[in-house]
């Protein structure tokens, strides 16, 4: 950029890591399911995408990790991002390789890989030496305590809590910089929940990795988010802090489908 000359759109890019702008995503083009969602980024932040069920929090998050493809889910309008930089043209691979990541809803492991194997499968794409591998497994360990107990364990057998902190664990491993999180509360039991919120926390405080957390429930991500949009019908219905985003009293009967 030239010095002293102001250029709004590189001058956006260059504080967000994340920018959306104005999407519209057709599943099988014929179904919208996101007609308008915008939103931003900073780096080391973690934002809340609310809404009630089919508002289109996955979707989106699908549009930014380059994932929609696998479901035959088009971004047929707008733009997305990543560090200022268009990534729509880019395949989900690629994106993972410059450092934003997808967990997916629903703990998505290979049941019959033991916990280790399973986080050593999220190396791939670096291809790092075997002593930088066990490094940055380890390191996944002192993030995950619990997943070092269960390292020799079949992922399988693992309780559901240990399943979501592998499936966040394994996306951990290649050290991304922004991490996409649908449902991570999803069927949990509310204290395995609040400590996988802390690590994220965490994370994110010591680390400065940012967060998009696709959440039904409000109430626990507004307390762990810096900012919030709510979607509804494909659209961005709301935005402000989580703070205030919390203190409304209609959040949840106009927004959120009774939810919470
Ligand atoms: N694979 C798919 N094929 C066709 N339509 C889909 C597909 N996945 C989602 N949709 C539709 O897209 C819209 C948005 O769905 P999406 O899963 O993004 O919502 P969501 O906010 O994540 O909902 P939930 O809270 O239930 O997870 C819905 O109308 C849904 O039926
Ligand atoms: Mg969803």
């Amino acid at each position: 950029m030239t010095p002293g000359v102001t250029h709004p759109t590189a001058e956006t890019a260059s504080q967000s890591i994340l920018d959306v702008e104005s999407i519209e995503v057709v599943y099988g083009g014929a179904i919208l399911a996101v007609a308008d969602v915008s939103l931003t980024l900073g780096p080391g932040e973690i934002v809340a995408l609310l809404g009630a069920n089919g508002a289109g929090k996955s979707t989106t998050l699908k549009a930014i990790s380059g994932l929609a493809a696998a479901d035959r889910a088009t971004v047929s309008r707008g733009a997305v991002r990543f560090d200022g930089q268009d990534v729509l043209a880019i395949p989900a691979n690629l994106r993972a390789k410059r450092g934003l990541v997808h967990v997916l809803e629903g703990r998505h492991v290979f049941p019959h890989l033991t916990v280790e194997e399973n986080l050593l499968t999220g190396a791939f794409l670096q291809k790092p030496s075997r002593k930088a591998l066990l490094s940055k497994v380890n390191d996944i360990y002192a993030w995950f305590p619990r997943l070092k107990d269960k390292r020799q364990t079949q992922a399988g057998l693992t309780s559901g809590g240990e399943q979501q902190m592998l499936a966040i664990g394994r996306a951990l491993l290649t050290e991304p910089r922004l991490v996409l999180l649908d449902e991570p509360s999803m069927g949990l039991a509310p204290l395995i929940v609040e400590e996988i919120f802390e690590i994220i926390t965490r994370l994110n405080r010591e680390r400065g990795t940012a967060f998009l957390l696709a959440e039904q429930n409000a109430a626990l991500s507004l307390s762990h988010a810096h900012r919030a949009y709510v979607l509804e019908t494909g659209r961005v219905a709301l935005e402000g802090a989580a703070q205030d985003l919390a203190a409304r009293s209609d959040l949840h009967h106009i927004y959120l489908g009774g939810i919470d």
